[in-house]
């Protein structure tokens, strides 16, 4: 087990954030239980928040990082599966598709639509051999990782050389106003929707901490630099308006 004090070749997403568990070592224990306990409501959420074109968004994202047919993938922290859906679609008979989530009841959501296994996993510990996959994806998770640096090390282990990996995520936008609007949006205009469509009080907290962790996480260049240390060449991030990010790079 790990010290829960991070050491200095330790990168944690974002600090400790005392609103919602105390020390380190308690917040894994949270990202899961959050995520089994608001898992039924995820899909309906995600549609709303943004209108409709997260999915379409997802498979553009995917195709611009080089995902084709014929391709064997594994998506991590998949979820309810929408990135793994799209990644069905454009990889084909010829293709496979790999689903990993550290939630029991994510996965139990998936299973429900999207034909691909799923395994009960954590990013920072994969339960594949080396050089097993040419693309993986991961969906707006990267900010619950324990460590980006064990996480990055981890995917490169898993990817063929060749292989390539794409991080999609959110961050707010630079200029005062775009933040004022988004924080806004996903601050309180969000959590506000889940909770009445929901009648979750869950649901009001998982979005909650959706737009505290996207506001605490570590800069773009952070996790530039952690993935150019974890071996991977050609990293880039293509960011629009100024909130989502696609971090890609290339196994040597
Ligand atoms: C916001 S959801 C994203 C789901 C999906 N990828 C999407 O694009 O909507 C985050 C998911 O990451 C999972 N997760 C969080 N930390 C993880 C980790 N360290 N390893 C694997 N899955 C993790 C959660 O259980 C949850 O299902």
């Amino acid at each position: 087990m790990k010290s829960p004090t991070p050491d200095s070749s330790q990168l944690p997403p974002h600090q400790v954030l005392p609103r919602y568990y105390a020390d380190p070592s308690r917040r894994r224990a949270f990202v899961s239980n959050l995520f089994d306990d608001t898992a039924k409501h995820y899909d309906w959420i995600i549609k709303v928040m943004s209108f409709g074109s997260g999915n379409r968004y997802r498979k553009e994202a995917l195709l611009r990082a080089g995902l084709r047919p014929g391709m064997h993938v594994i998506d991590v922290a998949s979820g309810t599966g929408p990135v793994s859906r799209s990644e069905v679609d454009i990889v084909g008979p010829h293709g496979s598709v790999v689903s990993v989530d550290r939630s029991y009841n994510m996965l139990d959501v998936a299973r429900k639509s999207v034909p691909t296994p799923g395994i009960q996993a954590s990013a920072e510990d994969l339960p594949f051999p080396d050089n097993q996959f040419d693309f993986l994806s991961m969906g707006y998770a990267l900010r619950h990782v324990d460590d980006l640096n064990d996480t990055f090390a981890e995917y490169r282990r898993v990817l063929k050389p060749g292989g390539s990996v794409l991080i999609m995520e959110l961050t707010p936008p630079k200029s005062a106003i775009g933040r004022r609007f988004v924080k806004f949006y996903l601050n309180s205009v969000v959590p506000t929707i889940a909770r009445i469509g929901t009648r979750s009080d869950d649901a009001r907290t998982l979005m909650k901490y959706f737009w505290d962790t996207i506001d605490s996480c570590v800069p773009p260049q952070s996790i530039l630099d952690a993935m150019k240390r974890s071996g991977f060449a050609d990293v880039s991030c293509h960011c629009i308006s100024g909130v989502f990010r696609e971090y890609v790079g290339r196994k040597p």
